[in-house]
This record gives C-alpha cells, structure tokens and sequence, in this order.
C-alpha cells in the first residue's frame, strides 16, 4: 500500500466516448477498495481544476449503478482550449499551469488519472509536468490514433456501431441498387474506416493515409458491376481530401471539424452516368454514443486497476497501454514524440481488405 497517497483525481478529456465511466469505476473501485484512497472526480477535464470555483465532486463505489453501463462520461469532457494559452472572454489569452497547480493543492490531490486520446496526453501530460503533479494517463479514443497502444477505450463500440451502419444502409443500396457512400469519423486517421469496411464488407474504402483517384473508383464500380453486383458500398473517412487536395471542413472558428467528404464524392459521382447513382450518409456523433462494448468494459477495467497500481508504485508521466495481450504502460514523453498513430500501408488492416480485392487508394 502507497505510503504518499491519501487522495487522487481523476478526469476525462477529449471527445467523449463509450466505456469512460468503466474507467472511472476502475478507478474508483481499485483506489477505494485496495489502497484506501479517497478519489475525488474532476469536472470538465483540465476545466474543473485550472478554472475558478474548482469543479469536482467525491466519487465512492455507490455512485457506479448503473452508469458504468452508460456511454459519456459522469465528469463531463472538454476538447478544446489550450491551457497554456487559455483565451480569456476579453480576448487575452494566460497560462493556466499556476492556477492548475493550485487547484490540485486546494483539493489536496496527490496525483491524478487522466483519460484522454494522443492530443490530451500530450496537453495534459506537459500540464502536470510543468505543475509538478504526478500523473498516469489512460487512453481513450474512437479515433484509435494513440500511439504505443493496441487498444484505447471507446474504439471498439464505436466500430460495432459503423458496421451495424453498414449492415443497415447495405439494404437500401442493393434494393435502390446504388453506390452508398458512409463517411465515419476519425479525424486524420483511418483506422475506423478501414476496419468498418472490412467488417461490413464494403467495396471501396477511402482513407487520409493512402491517396485516391477517381479513375481508381469507378474502375472498382464498373469492375464490380461487370460481375454482377447491384450495388456498391464505399466508405470514407472524414479526414480524406478532396482530388484536388482539400480538406472538407464545416463550421466557423473554435468550431470547425471535418465532415463533408461522403457529400462531395458522392456528387462527382453522380457526374458519371455509367453505374448506379449515388447516396451517402454522414454517421457523426452516433459513434461517440451507445452501451460500451464488452470489450470496451474490459480494456477500460484492466487499464483502470492498472492505472491506479502504477500510481501505487510512484510511476508518474505514463500511460497505460495493451501491448501483445498485455496490460503495460509506456512514457508520455514517447508518446508524444509519435503523435497520431496513422494507418500503415503495410498493415495487416490494408492486406486483409486488399486481399478482399476492396478498393483502398492508389497503393
Ligand atoms: O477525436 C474524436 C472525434 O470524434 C473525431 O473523430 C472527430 O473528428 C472529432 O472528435 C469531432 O470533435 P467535436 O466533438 O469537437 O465535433
């Protein structure tokens, strides 16, 4: 048993996903129960704790029914702001690191639990460097672009959820007999689109890692039709670039996310009267909701009592990672170097779906 610690915080940070309150309950459960440690939940990530009044409330192993089976998060999440330069409602823009450090002394936190992607645990992780707060993170993403990490939490129901997508609009296009485009999430990486298209047997899959042409896609269309299907699946990450090498964004400022690409292929398509005529469909937010898989559940309770034994045992500026069937954990500091883990070209992900002789870009 921790000798040092006697309270610990925890808060999420980042998009939202599925199995963060299985996180917490971890966290909560192995801290409480095993160490003895009062755990104090942070609100609205680095918010709750850099931000006046401080937000937090005590968490305690009866507040876990039934929101350990809920999506969300119970602490609420932000994914946007810098604090290092936080921008103030009059324009300026301070550093939020003395009044961070403050915040976990005013609550007495002697280390915390983060949960967040490879933006947070880069942000966060120079946060608590720079604070001198002690701190493990935990990965969480649908986006699956963490480094270091076969698993983060959140990914695998949000791939559950675009291939039961897929399933469902697969009707429609063979009954219309169309092309039906599905754009899915996962900002500059593909890793959502090609293993959705890969499970939802899709015939064309297009993603930010590997160019793409036009004459790329029809030839799969007019391919595929020659042989006789009535319809073709695409989908399409909404990281992806227009031919002409633009990004599709929408909205204005603090606001502007990709999404739009789905749109814009399937109307060059309908340019071209030859196949079958094209719609499309933009998933968005669904993916970051629904009932954790129970995959989910397990990596988020594995990574939870993990996260806790290493604060246990004095480690600090690490995330708990799934390497080769084994809970591990990894340095921030190698994290980060990496940044976004992208889909390889030589991935057994892009060999399965090439050997399903799907279209995946010009390779
Ligand atoms: O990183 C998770 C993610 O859902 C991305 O896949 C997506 O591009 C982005 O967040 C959307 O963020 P927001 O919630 O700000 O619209």
């Amino acid at each position: 048993m921790s000798e040092e610690i006697k309270r610990i915080g925890i808060f999420t940070s980042g998009g939202d996903c599925a199995g963060l309150n299985a996180v917490i309950k971890a966290v909560v459960y192995r801290a409480v129960l095993h160490y003895g440690w009062e755990v104090y939940g942070i609100l609205d990530g680095t918010e709750g704790l850099a931000l006046r009044p401080l937000r937090w409330r005590k968490l305690g192993i009866q507040d876990f029914t039934p929101f350990a089976r809920l999506g969300g998060t119970m602490l609420g999440t932000i994914n946007k702001g810098n604090p290092f330069a936080w921008k103030m409602p009059d324009g300026s823009e301070v550093d939020l690191t003395d009044s961070f450090r403050e915040g976990v002394k005013e609550l007495g936190l002697d280390a915390l639990v983060i949960v967040g992607g490879d933006g947070s645990m880069r942000i966060c992780g120079s946060l608590c460097k720079k604070a001198g707060v002690r701190m493990v993170g935990i990965p969480k993403t649908i986006d699956k672009d963490t480094p270091l990490t076969e698993h983060s939490v959140g990914f695998s129901t949000a791939l559950d959820i675009c291939t039961e997508a897929l399933d469902t609009l697969q009707t429609t296009a063979a009954s219309h007999h169309r092309v039906m485009i599905m754009e899915v999430m996962g900002r500059d990486a593909g890793h959502l689109a090609l293993m959705s298209a890969i499970a939802g047997g899709a015939d064309i899959c297009i993603i930010p890692e590997i160019p793409y042409t036009m004459e790329g896609i029809l030839k799969k269309i007019r391919e595929r039709k020659n042989m006789g299907a009535d319809h073709i699946l695409i989908v399409v990450a909404e990281g992806v670039k227009t031919i002409e090498g633009e990004a599709v964004l929408s909205g204005k400022g603090d606001n502007v996310r990709y999404g739009g690409i789905a749109h814009y292929l399937s109307e060059k398509l309908n340019e071209y009267p030859d196949k079958f005529s094209s719609r499309y469909t933009v998933l968005g937010y669904v993916q970051r909701g629904g009932i954790p898989s129970s995959w989910d559940r397990i990596a988020a309770t594995a990574f939870g009592i993990h996260a806790v034994d290493m604060l246990a045992q004095g480690e600090t500026q690490r995330m708990v990672a799934w390497q080769q069937g084994k809970v591990t954990d990894v340095s921030l500091e190698d994290v980060a170097k990496i940044g976004t883990q992208k889909v390889e070209k030589n991935s057994i992900m892009v060999q399965t779906a090439t050997g399903m002789d799907m279209y995946v870009g010009e390779l």
